[in-house]
């Protein structure tokens, strides 16, 4: 939003700071500007979900009010204050560079587009329905908790696991008694050791967050079928399990009103899964051992294991118990996206392509069926060569991609949350995570081959690919995330 004409992250501005201000939003913008701005985004595919878009579209207007035109530094500076977890900012960037360079442009890349078509790519990739357009831009993708009910009573989690419940969301906030989310100083921790034995390539990880923005919510009428918190996009799998809806059925139950239930960013990072931390080795005949954590409140790991069998059939998988936020086998690619950079990573070794040309290229095929082969430039340029069946629409699978290499380059560089010896999450907030903000990430060349046979999800296939690059890149360090020391 903008206070009295200046761009303000609305989401950590108290009410009182604006009392007597004037506060604009994406509805009081220019309608024309708000158009341009909206078509710009649609075209390049600079929103997905569409939950971080609306804030960062006022960031940019305000930026373009100053009167500089574009310049992609500034645009990337610009939006340090914000988080986009979907896009990997190029295509917002890109979308900046329309926008503000043909002011009056009424169409741009992409016009005259199959949005049911964009869509059904976009559901593929995010493995959830999901809408493709400008009213996506403009916040009205749909989020899960815009259908409840405003007489719905209100639950949130208090710091001891129940749920309170009020008639606001100011009454129940204030029965939970919590406190607030903070971030931590404290380091990474690895919490799995090697397993025993003699390798040639090791790597340990550590508890990553999903981090899809979107908090889980649901509501539900007593007897009802709870409102599911998936709403516009599929939340990287972290929401397939999500306990919310269960709970919002047995309050309303119990109170015998109807329950709308909600969890902030810190219930997410306290209680939401997270990708589960490995410790591997691979020896040189090309076997390995991957150990796995499980950690208390976890559903079956299994299907994990099915997956590392399935992309590195000479891998043993064992689970070793330890204290920790929940880990979940449904996030994006789990298992086998590790054992396939594992694999890619040990065969670049023993080419001699690990110590010659460091970054790739790295092909590596999803059990999907898709193909992707990444590079790392010496300039730290990413190329991405992707083969997904039908493509259905270009914009759509270029912005998909781009996003997985930001997820990637963030899995293996940066990412990681603080978790104390006995499981207990640290870092609480957002910005703890360690997700690449728009000034860190490098551009990426995309090229898509049309290939025969049905669209196939190519994000998955991309982000092993890309990780795979990134590691050899960084010269096989034994821990990720690479960048941030333990
Ligand atoms: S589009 Fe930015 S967080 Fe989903």
């Amino acid at each position: 939003m903008w206070v009295d004409g200046a761009a303000r992250v609305a989401c950590v501005t108290p009410a009182r700071r604006v009392n007597g201000r004037r506060v604009t939003t994406l509805k009081g913008l220019d309608p024309p500007v708000r158009a341009r701005w909206a078509r710009a985004f649609s075209a390049l595919g600079a929103s997905q979900c569409g939950f971080c878009t609306p804030g960062i579209v006022m960031r940019l207007a305000a930026l373009e009010g100053r009167g500089a035109g574009f310049d992609e530094q500034a645009v990337c500076r610009a939006l340090t204050a914000h988080l986009c977890r979907c896009t990997g900012w190029r295509t917002i960037v890109e979308a900046a560079a329309l926008a503000m360079s043909e002011p009056g442009s009424r169409a741009g890349p992409g016009s005259g587009r199959d949005l049911q078509a964009a869509a059904r790519r976009a559901e593929i990739e995010g493995g959830a329905g999901q809408r493709v357009g400008e009213d996506v831009v403009l916040g009205d993708g749909g989020f899960a908790d815009d259908t409840a009910p405003v007489a719905a009573l209100v639950a949130v989690a208090g710091s001891d696991g129940t749920w309170a419940v009020g008639e606001t969301l100011l009454a129940a906030q204030r029965a939970a008694r919590r406190v607030q989310g903070r971030h931590s100083s404290a380091g990474l921790r690895h919490p799995l050791e090697l397993p025993p034995g003699e390798f040639v390539l090791t790597l340990r990880t550590t508890f990553v967050e999903p981090a899809y923005l979107e908090p889980d919510s649901s509501w539900c009428e007593p007897g009802g079928e709870p409102a599911t918190p998936l709403a516009n996009g599929g939340a990287f799998g972290g929401k397939l399990h999500s306990p919310l809806p269960a709970a919002a059925r047995a309050l309303a139950d119990r109170h015998g009103r109807t329950t709308r239930v909600l969890w902030s960013r810190q219930d997410v990072v306290r209680h939401g899964p997270k990708r589960p931390p490995i410790a591997a080795g691979v020896r040189a005949d090309g076997s390995g051992v991957i150990r796995v954590a499980r950690t208390p409140g976890s559903p079956d790991l299994g299907p994990w294991q099915q997956a590392v069998g399935a992309a590195a059939p000479g891998f043993a998988v064992e689970e070793v118990a330890v204290a920790g936020p929940p880990v979940s086998p449904d996030i994006r690619a789990a298992g086998w996206a590790e054992a396939a950079v594992l694999r890619a990573a040990f065969e670049a070794r023993v080419s001699g392509e690990a110590e010659g040309r460091g970054a790739g290229p790295v092909t590596i095929v999803s059990p999907g069926g898709a193909r992707a082969t990444v590079a790392i430039g010496a300039d730290g340029v990413v190329s991405v060569e992707v083969s997904a069946g039908e493509v259905l629409d270009q914009v759509v699978l270029r912005s998909y991609v781009i996003g997985a290499v930001h997820q990637a380059l963030g899995w293996v560089r940066r990412e990681g949350i603080a978790v104390a010896e006995d499981g207990t999450v640290l870092d609480l907030t957002i910005r703890s995570f360690g997700i690449l903000p728009a000034r860190d990430m490098p551009p990426v060349e995309v090229s898509v081959v049309d290939a025969e046979g049905p669209a196939r999800r190519a994000g998955d296939a991309v982000l092993a690919a890309t990780a795979a690059a990134a590691w050899l890149a960084a010269g096989l360090p034994p821990a990720w995330p690479v960048e941030r020391g333990g």
